[in-house]
């Protein structure tokens, strides 16, 4: 059931779990994720990058596919089809292709300017019933194009976000995007702390969710952490199981290299990646 991410997200918050948003990437991705959110009744955000919509032919082919599916496979537990990282030009492609959801992401700008288009895009989002994410300082490395320096947000430039508004808001707090490298010092729990402090029942977000060490992540949620994003983790099980299958030789047996048999079990590694993160998440039975 397509829904926009708020009132799950305001749920998330008061109950004190998070939210998992899993990239897509294509059908198989898609379907993965579906599948697994409904076999544990757990609420799901679907995150399309620019990039990712792009390689899916646009925001419409994405939307038209998600829909399609939600209905086919017969979802029942609340999914959000959300923009992430959106440009200003790319929230308005994503309402316009029909989302549920849109980040826009202006912590590349300075505190003014995002401001300004915040405002302006909370007003599209909530006249059309969507949900709406932004972002203040910036998440390390690089995901899709969008590369950031890693600074740790100014809690008070959290608060004038969140009071324009907005239903969930990402900070940086020292989290990286992609694998986190050798000898990084973790997440800044002191800097979410006095955000959490600053933006009340504002649900936060968490980017860069992959091999963020489960300790961690559970002191995250406990801090008024209520979605977390996860790409990466859900691109390298894919990668290895069918590097599997491959390096076995499966793909030259029988009909091995027919794609629905060479994409399964890269496909069911996604489904356990989801699994083990909506548990770690407290989302499971929270529909
Ligand atoms: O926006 C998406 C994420 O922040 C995912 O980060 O690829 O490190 O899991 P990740
Ligand atoms: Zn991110």
């Amino acid at each position: 059931m397509l829904v926009s991410a708020k009132d799950m997200l305001v749920k998330a918050k008061e109950g004190h779990y998070a939210v998992g948003q899993f990239n897509i990437n294509n059908l198989e991705w898609t379907k993965s994720i579906l599948l697994t959110a409904q076999e544990l009744n757990s609420p799901v955000i679907l995150g399309v990058s620019e990039g990712a919509g792009k390689y899916m032919t646009g925001f419409e082919t994405v939307s038209a596919m998600v829909k399609a599916m939600d209905k086919g496979l017969g979802i029942t537990v609340p999914v959000a089809l959300h923009l992430d990282h959106g440009t200003y030009d790319g929230c308005y492609k994503c309402v316009e292709a029909g989302f549920t959801s849109i980040m826009f992401d202006g912590s590349h700008y300075d505190i003014e300017e995002n401001v300004a288009k915040t405002t302006e895009l909370v007003n599209v989002a909530h006249h059309l019933g969507l949900s709406i994410e932004a972002e203040v300082g910036s998440i390390g490395g690089e995901e899709d194009g969008v590369v950031g320096m890693g600074e740790c947000a100014d809690p008070n430039e959290c608060k004038r976000i969140a009071d324009l508004g907005v239903d969930m808001l990402a900070a940086g707090i020292g989290n990286i995007h992609g694998k986190y490298p050798e000898g990084w010092p973790g997440l800044r729990f002191d800097v979410l702390d006095a955000i959490q402090q600053k933006t009340g029942a504002m649900p936060l977000v968490l980017h860069g969710g992959t091999g963020i060490p489960a300790d961690m992540i559970k002191k995250a949620i406990s801090l008024g952490v209520s979605k977390i994003n996860v790409n990466t983790e859900c691109q390298l099980s894919f990668a290895e199981a069918t590097r599997k299958y491959v390096e076995a030789g499966k793909d030259l047996e029988g009909k091995g290299f027919d794609p629905r048999k060479l994409l399964a079990p890269g496909a069911d590694a996604i489904k356990a990646t989801v699994k083990e993160k909506m548990e770690l998440f407290g989302s499971v039975g929270k529909a």
